[in-house]
């Protein structure tokens, strides 16, 4: 689908318009259109109000077309969430439109709509195909956008989608494919960027127990990634992303109902691979180290059990009360590892860690936790016109006593009371004095549904990070 910046009023060689309308019915600048039109008209005698979330669908016999109207509410700021609703959502009912060239019509026209509309509808347009004989029959392949915005916003937006989706492809992948060595394939062919890959061997003798100790049972080889992309002289930012590539729980296995979901257990490293790309296409000025901690999580005979004492990478010692904690094990080793030897300015974690997250904050917000006051309030600043939003959640002593072990330093689940707290709690023990933020995505990573709420997510991962990452990195 191709994005082409267009000035006149409309096009026919269009096939269906998209256009907004305000409640006092006045329609938009560049709505010439509808001199012509009688949809307005059509509009208003069937009681639409031009209301946010109304929408009015009509064929125009006239004009030969179909034209949607979306409601946009009182004229004035538009919030960049109704705009992703909406247009998303108007995009979606033409998806199958025969004839593939689109008109949309903006608002104002201005930079900071063009960016949302192009973002939310290429994330609407995502179909995870691959394996389905079935294809979505009809594409459209042009999209016509009445807009007075450069050209770069428009390059970004169209990157920014592009790098959302690349994550959402590599996220949705079955578990044998998207496998630890998938994932250095990928990495090794992102221009711009530097890979280095830790294998068991190597990091056992690094003395990562946490990793060594998840994946001593896995098929699939684990892995180590490390990305780096930017000014090596700069200070980096280090960017860490659970990678299991399927969380069966291990010796303390998961039910089987549902046990596929767990094959997004990889989301964090998908998002964290994705940014590496987005940032290398736009040639952003920072230096950032992305890593990912690769394995799957499987029983075995020679599985780590319930019991055992492991010994990571900065010398604490955690014991395994349960395998199906593993998320915090892996992560332990490579944020310690990142943070003694590359001194990073900020560490970013992202992990579909808990189900306890998902209970406390459901699926539109993402647990933030962290040790510092100034970055989790820019991670905050970074969230807020995405649509990606984030919570926070505390990690005080309190919670640091209910992971207290009589054998080990620590123990890896703090039972079932503040279950993505503890787990906060867990991490922070291996990032030292390093300003870091924990961001629980096991909620936002991934949609069992379409999303009607949000037209620009459908079922399966959502991305979720990649913007929020991005938006953070271009702050200050
Ligand atoms: N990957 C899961 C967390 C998860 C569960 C994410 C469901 C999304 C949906 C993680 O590895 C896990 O199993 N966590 C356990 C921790 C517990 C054993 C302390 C959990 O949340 O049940
Ligand atoms: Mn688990
Ligand atoms: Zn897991």
């Amino acid at each position: 689908m191709e994005f082409q910046k267009f000035s006149e009023s409309y096009s026919s060689k269009v096939s269906a318009i998209i256009a907004p309308v305000f409640e006092d019915f006045t329609p938009a600048d560049t709505l010439n259109f509808t001199r012509e039109s009688s949809a307005l008209a059509n509009a208003k005698k069937s009681g639409f109000s031009g209301k946010i979330g109304e929408t009015f669908d009509i064929f125009d016999n006239k004009l030969g077309k179909r034209i949607i109207l979306i409601g946009l509410g009182k004229k004035g700021a538009i919030d960049d969430e109704v705009l992703r609703r909406s247009y998303s959502s108007a995009f979606n009912s033409v998806k199958s439109t025969p004839k593939g060239v689109v008109q949309v019509i903006l608002p104002n026209g201005s930079t900071e709509e063009t960016k949302e509309v192009i973002f939310s509808i290429s994330l609407a347009a995502y179909d995870f195909d691959k394996y389905r004989s079935e294809k979505n029959k009809a594409k459209v392949d042009k999209i016509l956008i009445t807009t007075k915005s450069k050209e770069m916003a428009i390059r970004e937006a169209i990157a920014l989608a592009d790098a959302v989706n690349f994550t959402r492809d590599i996220a949705n992948l079955p578990p044998s494919v998207g496998t630890p060595s998938f994932f250095e394939k990928t990495a090794r062919k992102l221009e711009g960027v530097t890979v280095k890959s830790f294998i068991r061997e190597d990091f056992v003798k690094l003395g990562m127990g946490g990793l060594e100790g998840v994946s001593r049972a896995a098929k699939e080889a684990a892995k180590l990634l490390i990305l780096e992309y930017g000014p090596r002289d700069k200070k980096p930012t280090l960017i860490v992303g659970k990678g299991i590539t399927f969380d069966s729980g291990g010796i303390s296995i998961k039910p089987s109902e549902g046990m596929d979901e767990m094959k997004f257990d990889k989301c964090g490293a998908s998002a964290v691979i994705g940014t590496m790309k987005l940032i290398s296409e736009l040639g952003i000025k920072k230096h950032v180290i992305g890593m990912t901690p690769l394995t799957e999580n499987l029983p075995g005979g020679n599985a780590y059990k319930p019991g055992d004492i492991l010994t990571h990478y900065n010398g604490v010692t955690s014991e395994v009360l349960s395998t199906d904690a593993e998320g915090r094990l892996v992560l332990a080793d490579a944020l310690s590892y990142g943070t003694k030897n590359f001194k990073p300015s900020e560490v970013i974690d992202l992990a579909t860690l808990t189900g306890a997250c998902v209970v406390a904050l459901g699926n539109n917000y993402a647990g933030l936790m962290g040790n510092n006051e100034s970055l989790k309030n820019r991670i905050k600043k970074a969230s807020e016109n995405s649509w990606e939003k984030v919570w926070e959640l505390p990690i005080d002593s309190d919670f640091q006593d209910q992971i207290k072990s009589k054998v080990a330093d620590i123990k890896n689940t703090g039972g079932r009371e503040g279950g993505a707290e503890t787990a906060g709690a867990f991490l922070s023990r291996f990032v030292g004095d390093t300003p870091w933020v924990h961001l629980d995505i096991a909620g936002t990573a991934w949609t069992q549904k379409n999303n009607s709420h949000r037209s620009y997510l459908p079922a399966g991962a959502t991305g979720y990070g990649v913007r929020l990452l991005y938006e953070f990195l271009k702050l200050e």
